[in-house]
């Protein structure tokens, strides 16, 4: 036992020299460890004289407890400090201006995708997404569109290697084959995303964004067609009537094709959408070209359908009132602040198509 107590008298005065924690855990486990002092003692409880055995043990617990309250009270001690050293560097200084506050707005472009999806979801399609970078397959060959095919070029392609098997979408359209491929009809689905083009001016930009619609069932026909860009084009622009015209086109996947134009007027410099006798192109559409749905192995003397494409930029440009495309990507903070929206808010700084 004299073993212990002059450990003890040793820790007493280790204890009262500054330590940091990690010694004070270093003697812990050197007296209360697997192997350490105060444990081996009490390993030794069993070969000492019963007479001699009940004093020895009831001493050495005192001894244990004491020492652990010494070391107890140590590590508080060590904490105490560290904290108020922390208190003392950490001093703040309440003179200081505070940062400014930043609120982030949504692009004008990610607003009207949210309005366009939410439209057509309405009348029960679905959303649906497919990568930039697509296989050429899917951009053209797939869409009736061949190798010789003078809409290749006119697409003016990114392509991204030099077998030309790898691009930079050039519309959404190859979500339609994406689509159909993974599923079987009927199909009610829109697409909206980045598609790029290499042209660049007041109203193109080499990346741009387009929802496609494919619809695809036993039944439909032109008409379902006409009513749907028509709920459409209402919906979008919050009126009653839109004058709409559909003007014969050609696209190799529509058979037959058409352009889409809605009526408007200038008044005071300033664009009015809906009536007057001006017309403007908002998208493309027609019904979905037998050649296509055989290169995706549906019937197409069992179904058919039709399809649109629309340029979301151009759309967003009218009902807002921005008149350069090009700022839409040009990434100025401020014009963000001015054009974007309030995250959760209804549309605050819609100030009507006269705009
Ligand atoms: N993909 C065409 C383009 O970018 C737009 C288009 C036209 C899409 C007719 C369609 C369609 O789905 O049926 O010019």
């Amino acid at each position: 036992m004299s073993d212990l107590k002059k450990i003890k008298n040793e820790l007493f005065l280790k204890l009262k020299s500054k330590l940091n924690l990690s010694e004070v855990n270093q003697i812990k486990s050197d007296l209360f460890g697997k192997n350490g002092l105060v444990s081996l003692q009490f390993k030794k409880i069993g070969t000492i004289a019963e007479t001699e055995r009940k004093k020895f043990a009831s001493e050495l617990n005192v001894i244990k407890n004491e020492l652990q309250d010494l070391i107890n009270l140590k590590i508080k001690e060590i904490e105490n400090e560290e904290i108020k050293e922390k208190l003392q560097k950490e001093k703040i200084d309440i003179t200081l201006p505070e940062r400014p506050f930043v609120r982030g707005k949504i692009h004008p472009v990610s607003q009207t995708i949210d309005e366009i999806s939410s439209i057509f979801s309405e009348i029960g399609f679905s959303v649906e997404e497919g990568p930039d970078v697509e296989s050429e397959y899917n951009n053209f060959t797939a869409l009736n569109t061949p190798d010789n095919h003078p809409a290749r070029d006119m697409h003016d392609t990114f392509y991204l290697d030099e077998k030309k098997e790898r691009l930079l979408r050039t519309h959404t359209s190859p979500v339609q084959i994406r689509t159909m491929l993974k599923d079987k009809p009927p199909f009610k689905i829109i697409a909206p995303g980045r598609t790029y083009r290499s042209d660049s001016d007041q109203t193109h930009a080499p990346m741009f964004h387009q929802v496609e619609g494919l619809h695809i069932d036993k039944d439909i026909n032109m008409g379902h067609l006409k009513g749907c860009l028509n709920h459409f084009v209402k919906e979008f622009f919050e009126l009653d009537k839109i004058k709409m015209r559909f003007r014969p086109s050609h696209f190799p996947f529509t058979e037959p094709s058409a352009e889409v134009d809605i009526g408007y007027e200038m008044k005071d410099d300033k664009i009015v959408i809906g009536e007057g006798d001006q017309w403007l192109e908002i998208l493309g559409c027609g019904m979905v070209h037998p050649n296509v749905l055989r290169n995706v192995k549906v019937d197409p003397t069992k179904f058919q359908g039709y399809a649109f494409g629309i340029g979301i930029d151009r759309l967003a440009m009218l009902k807002y009132g921005i008149n350069d495309l090009r700022a839409f990507f040009d990434c100025d903070y401020r014009w963000l602040n001015h054009f974007g929206f309030d995250p959760l808010d209804v549309p605050t700084n819609y100030r009507g198509l006269s705009r």
